[in-house]
């Protein structure tokens, strides 16, 4: 009786392929003996255990004591199997910065991370060496909060500018998305710690976003959404890889092969784990096939469906297997795993002065009448708008926020840089619950009594919802518009000048009151220091030397994607009840952004790549190279102004005609100089794959480089081109590619 038990038992952890746990004191330990042996000695409970994640409430709910890590309070973990010395990790959001929980039970203590600027402001500086830095920033504090991967970089694709997370995101550009967040994984990663570059792939609105099919040619895909993924990987090779809520083609990206294993493994050859985004239980099975290897946030059924599937023979061990050793290899390279021991006490202060310094490198100057900025000291400012108070925007809402320890403001940074803000305005304002519509007679008061007016204007958003076409958001509101034109004319009455601060996190229209300031100033939401870094260019400390990383149409209409974004009634909030899957046809295909503005020569309010200086610069000895693996290019960049700056050289290149239509030009690579004194060169090297200048054709699915002559040109925007050389492919050539998604 007792050897038919066993036997019974012993068949059936044969049929699964697996052995019996053995507690014996040479069962293998991760780190000792090979990931293999470990895999070996693995039950098909705890490989399905390790393939199902978990919140950290969850882990620690039903699986008895809680474990130190989940006081940490972050967005979810892996579980631990101490019996083969695998550790648990802690995976926290977010792109600007750690987002644990603020307070921990038992503790008194308030537990506080940096509040990093934007992604667009960091994408804004154009300067790989701040998207590092800001990087290292964050890194470190995962590092020393106890963590293991930052669930950032957020780099979808600027596909419309009413995406309620653009802001969390970089460009509507993928060589500037790509180099720009691959660069800031090679900073946070320098700690030892993981990323998840996010969220793959085509999650380019948020409304409907677990329930929403994104149809999209595969053209679009290749040369746009997948590329921006496939340079960070290049670039910064993530740790691990966060596949997005969305459907794309048919399948949720979570569940779909020749995305995440005949792309992204076989294709661009990726070697890290992909994770889910935070969803409830879906195709267990056709996820794990997919090699979508973790799922998060991790419910006990989804271990349960791996098991019985394995065991009805619907789910192959092998496959199983693979995305465990997947799970063990990223494992094998985490702090924990480590036994790092975490400080608890990250340099903040350091940080600080890093992301103040990096703030002020994205800040663009949109416009600058008269040479309105720098504002010179001893001046008494009217400053306006509650943004510039207690409204001031460091970040957005949602898993994009970080619990910092203080944010300055406008108000706090001008005072901080010794500028007089009258403080009457300061107390208005404090009291207020709301913007201020502020009407001619205080407005003239005003300018009778201060010497120049700030007036500025915010917008938030974040996870969850989209930003509407409307006004008070994509618009100014009635208020906002009855303010500046009030205060434009009272201090214009007088001979002072108003400058116009937008603390915004995506593109709001500009065409119909551009004209009524005499500066305007783009610092995005600039993070914890934003004041202060606003204030640096506001003086003049700071040569403002950021570029725009995204179009600003004359009208939301003119965006090819405002055909077929959402906008819908319920404002973008995840209807429950709503059991059809929607979808939103990216109809546009290429033609995002300027390559389309540009193009089809349709004017805009602000070109991509766009941004002014306190100085001039001029660009000489374009010189490029082909080379049939990579292209280069030299340029110089010459400070012809008066005083020191920054630019921001762009590269595009114009392919020759082929049988497919093209864009008529796209950015192929950039740089930015040191700090140039007047009158002081630097020459700037810029490189490119060759392939990455091809077209994709979807009729043979294959790259194709047409032969002929590309123009290469330097420029200070899309629209701005200062030098061009020609550059000649004898002979071209075409790729076949397999994967079809
Ligand atoms: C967001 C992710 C985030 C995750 C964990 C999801 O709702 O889309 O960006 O990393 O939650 O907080």
């Amino acid at each position: 009786m007792k050897k038919a038990i066993l036997l019974t038992l012993f068949l059936s952890l044969v049929i699964a392929g697996e052995s019996k746990p053995v507690h014996k004191a040479n069962v293998p330990q991760l780190g000792k003996n090979s990931i293999d042996e470990v895999l070996k000695a693995m039950t098909l409970q705890e490989k399905a255990e390790l393939l199902v994640g978990g919140d950290y409430e969850v882990v620690n709910g039903k699986k008895g004591p809680v474990l130190p890590e989940a006081k940490i309070g972050a967005a979810g973990m892996t579980k631990a199997i101490p019996r083969l010395g695998i550790p648990c990790t802690v995976l926290t959001d977010g792109p600007a910065g750690v987002r644990i929980s603020p307070t921990r039970k038992g503790d008194s203590r308030t537990y506080y991370a940096t509040g990093n600027p934007i992604g667009t402001l960091v994408a804004s500086s154009w300067d790989t060496q701040c998207a590092r830095a800001v990087g290292r920033n964050m890194g470190n504090e995962v590092l020393e909060y106890g963590c293991d991967v930052l669930l950032a970089p957020g780099m979808c694709l600027h596909r419309n500018p009413l995406c309620g997370r653009n802001f969390e995101y970089f460009s509507e550009d993928p060589v500037l998305s790509g180099t720009m967040s691959g660069n800031e994984i090679l900073g946070i990663q320098s700690n030892g710690v993981g990323t998840s570059a996010k969220h793959f792939v085509c999650n380019n609105q948020e409304t409907y976003r677990t329930q929403n099919n994104s149809i999209v040619s595969q053209r679009a895909l290749r040369e746009l959404y997948l590329k921006n993924f496939e340079l960070a990987i290049r670039i910064g090779n993530p740790w691990t890889i966060m596949s997005s809520y969305n459907l794309l083609n048919g399948p949720y990206t979570q569940a779909d092969k020749p995305l995440l294993h005949d792309w992204l493994r076989g294709e661009v050859g990726y070697k890290g784990m992909v994770m889910t985004d935070w969803t409830e239980r879906r195709n267990t099975v056709e996820q794990v096939n997919a090699e979508n290897d973790l799922m998060e946030w991790g419910l006990d059924v989804q271990v349960q469906d791996i098991i019985n599937a394995v065991k009805d023979g619907k789910l192959s061990i092998d496959v199983v297997n693979r995305n465990v050793r997947n799970l063990l290899n990223y494992i094998v390279k985490t702090p924990h795993f480590r036994h790092y021991k975490a400080s608890d006490a990250p340099d903040l202060k350091a940080h600080a002065a890093v992301a103040r310094e990096m703030a002020a490198q994205g800040i663009i100057l949109l416009k600058n009448r008269e040479g309105t900025l720098p504002l010179v000291q001893g001046q008494k400012i009217a400053l306006f708008g509650i943004g510039s108070y207690k409204g001031f925007l460091a970040n957005g809402f949602g898993s994009g926020d970080v619990n910092k320890p203080y944010v300055v403001n406008i108000f706090k940074g001008l005072e901080n840089a010794g500028y007089q803000v009258d403080p009457d305005m300061a107390e208005l304002y404090e009291d207020a619950d709301a913007d201020i519509n502020i009407g001619p007679s205080y407005a003239r008061h005003r300018a009778s009594v201060d010497n120049v007016a700030i007036m500025t204007i915010r917008r938030n958003s974040g996870e969850g919802s989209d930003r509407r076409n409307e006004p008070g958001d994509w618009k100014l509101s009635p208020a906002e518009l009855n303010t500046m034109k009030n205060i434009a004319d009272a201090f214009h009455a007088q001979g002072k000048k108003l400058i116009v601060i937008l603390n915004i996190g995506g593109v709001i229209e500009t065409t119909s009151w551009k004209n009524i300031p005499d500066a305007i100033l783009l610092p995005w939401q600039p993070g914890e220091e934003g004041g202060n870094a606003i204030a640096d260019v506001i003086s003049g400390k700071v040569c403002p030397s950021g570029h725009l990383p995204m179009t600003f149409p004359l009208a939301y209409e003119d965006v090819p994607s405002s055909k077929n974004f959402p906008q819908n009634d319920n404002g973008g909030v995840f209807d429950k009840d709503k059991s059809t899957i929607g979808f939103t046809k990216y109809d546009e295909g290429i033609w995002v952004g300027y390559r389309y503005f540009d193009t089809f020569d349709k004017p805009v309010s602000y070109p991509f790549g766009y941004g002014l200086s306190y100085t001039t610069f001029s660009f000489s000895n374009l010189k490029v190279r082909y080379g049939r693996e990579v292209c280069k290019a030299v340029v110089t960049v010459t400070n012809t102004g008066k005083v020191a700056g920054k630019e921001v050289a762009q590269l595009y290149v114009s392919a020759p005609k082929g049988a497919l239509e093209k864009p008529k030009k796209e950015l192929r690579a950039f740089a930015k100089t040191r700090t140039l004194q007047p009158g002081e060169s630097q020459t700037l090297t810029m490189t490119f794959r060759t392939m990455d200048m091809a077209s994709f054709n979807e009729n043979t699915n294959s790259w194709v480089l047409d032969p002929g002559v590309y123009q290469v040109k330097a420029g200070q925007s899309v629209e701005d081109i200062k030098a061009t050389a020609p550059m000649k492919i004898s002979k071209g050539v075409q790729k076949k590619v397999l994967a079809v998604i």
